[in-house]
Order: structure tokens, then C-alpha cells, then sequence
């Protein structure tokens, strides 16, 4: 992430949080973490499934254009297809290692004349280090090594989170198997000041004293 894009976060974060009214409605305090940010890295685990994978496909084409279909990925840089996907995530880039969650949403390859996608997914996570979710949604421009995309909110753990997560392509096995790096960087959260059942009580949310965690 270049500096250019963290001043972007700095200053977005900065307009969102001097407005006395959202402070009031939230009733926050502010905590001021020593790290300008929060970083976590997980890998994800795609298994496309072929036509003869369902044993262990992660994901499948659900949308194709009319000179495709749902087997096989389309020609003209897989322009059109639509995938839904429910990936396992481990804290390593091993497949077999236990899951700390699964990646779950879909990817839509948006661009003809380039290998390129669009992507929309949340991290929901089942193990004792993190509980909650986080949602991410950007440009995928594969070719790229590294590509930014946004962390656009969360839940539990993460709840009213904002970040940018950098996805590195770390394998890539022909058209069935590939595995992306994810550096996220967290600004900010928001902390419970009292008890909550983590995750997806909204009553809850609005009656509760919020701590803002700045990473930044
Ligand atoms: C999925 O299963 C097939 C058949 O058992 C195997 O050849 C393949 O390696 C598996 N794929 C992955 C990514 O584990
Ligand atoms: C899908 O398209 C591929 C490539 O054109 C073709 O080989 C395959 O037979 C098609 N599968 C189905 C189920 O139509
Ligand atoms: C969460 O993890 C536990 C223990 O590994 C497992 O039994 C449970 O099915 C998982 N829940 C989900 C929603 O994946
Ligand atoms: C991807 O790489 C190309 C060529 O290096 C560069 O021009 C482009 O700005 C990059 N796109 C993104 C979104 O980083
Ligand atoms: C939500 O949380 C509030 C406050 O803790 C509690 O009174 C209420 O019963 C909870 N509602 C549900 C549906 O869990």
C-alpha cells in the first residue's frame, strides 16, 4: 500500500469522525493504538470445479456468456463468467492446514482484452483467535502482482472496521486451483465496552458504549 492511498484513508477517516453528530449518536471514545494499523495475513483456497471436481471444488461458475458455459471458463480472458466461491482460509499457504474460516462471495471476470476480475466477499470467520466476518470489494486486476482491494466493514471482531487488504496471486494451478495471499490493514475498529454477543445483535450495537480503535 503506498502512501498516496494511506493519506486517502487518513483524511476519509478524519472527515467521518470529527462530525459531532455521528460521535454523539455513537457515544464513542477514542483509544489510540501504538501501530498506525492493524495487519493480519491469511491465504484463501479456490477449487474451480471441471466438470469432474465436485468431490472438492470450492467454487463454481453459476453465470456464463452465450459463447461459454458453466464447465468450462470462457474465452476472450474468461469475459463474463460469474463464480461463486466458499474457500477455505488458513494463517499459512497450505491447503490442508486447518481453516480459521471460509472466504465466501463471487468474482465476475469484467474485461474483455484483459484477464481481469471484479470481486465481492466476506472473511467469515469460526476459530478462537477471530470471531465475526470482514467484507471486502474492489478490482482484481489479476495480472497485476499485488492489487489493493477495500475492507468496506465487519462484524464481531471487526465490527465497522475500514482497511484496504493487498491480494497476492501465491499459486495459480491451470484453470482449477489458485490460492491468493491477503495482507490486510486495518485503520480502525470499533471495541465493545461491554459484554455483547459478538456478532449480530444490531440492538445491541446501538445501545452499547463504542471505543473507536485508531490504527492510524
Ligand atoms: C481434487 O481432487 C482431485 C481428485 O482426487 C485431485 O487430483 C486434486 O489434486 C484435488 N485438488 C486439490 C486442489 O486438492
Ligand atoms: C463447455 O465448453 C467447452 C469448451 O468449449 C466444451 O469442451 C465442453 O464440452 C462444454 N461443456 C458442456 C457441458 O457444454
Ligand atoms: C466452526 O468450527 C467448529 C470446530 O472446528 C465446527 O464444528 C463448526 O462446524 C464450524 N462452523 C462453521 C459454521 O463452519
Ligand atoms: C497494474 O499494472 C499495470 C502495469 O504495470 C499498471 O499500469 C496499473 O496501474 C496497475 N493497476 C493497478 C490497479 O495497480
Ligand atoms: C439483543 O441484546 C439486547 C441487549 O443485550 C438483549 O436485551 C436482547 O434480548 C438481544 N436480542 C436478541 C434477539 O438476541
Amino acid at each position: 500500500m503506498d502512501t498516496k492511498t494511506l493519506m486517502f484513508f487518513a483524511l476519509f477517516h478524519l472527515i467521518f469522525f470529527l462530525s459531532p453528530s455521528i460521535n454523539n449518536a455513537l457515544s464513542t471514545r477514542k483509544i489510540r493504538a501504538r501501530k498506525p494499523y492493524k495487519s493480519l495475513v491469511f491465504y484463501f483456497h479456490d477449487i474451480i470445479y471441471n466438470g469432474k471436481n465436485s468431490h472438492n471444488a470450492t467454487a463454481a461458475i453459476v453465470g456464463a456468456p452465450a459463447w461459454g458455459n458453466k464447465t468450462i471458463l470462457a474465452s476472450q480472458n474468461l469475459f463474463g463468467d460469474l463464480v461463486v466461491f466458499d474457500d477455505p482460509i488458513t494463517v499459512d499457504n497450505n491447503l490442508h492446514s486447518t481453516p480459521v474460516g471460509r472466504a465466501q462471495g463471487f468474482y465476475v471476470y469484467d474485461k474483455k482484452d484483459i484477464f481481469t476480475a471484479w470481486l465481492g466477499f466476506s472473511f467469515v470467520f469460526n476459530s478462537t483467535e477471530h470471531k465475526g466476518s470482514l467484507n471486502f470489494a474492489g478490482a482484481d486486476p489479476l495480472m497485476n502482482k499485488t492489487r489493493d482491494i477495500s475492507v468496506i466493514g465487519g462484524t464481531g471482531d471487526f465490527f465497522m472496521t475500514r482497511g484496504i487488504a493487498t491480494l497476492m496471486t501465491d499459486s495459480f494451478e491451470g484453470e482449477v486451483y489458485f490460492r491468493l495471499r491477503t495482507d490486510i490493514k486495518l485503520l480502525f475498529c470499533f471495541l465493545y465496552t461491554t459484554g455483547g454477543d459478538g456478532g449480530s445483535n444490531l440492538s445491541y450495537y446501538h445501545s452499547a458504549t463504542l471505543a473507536v480503535v485508531h490504527y492510524i
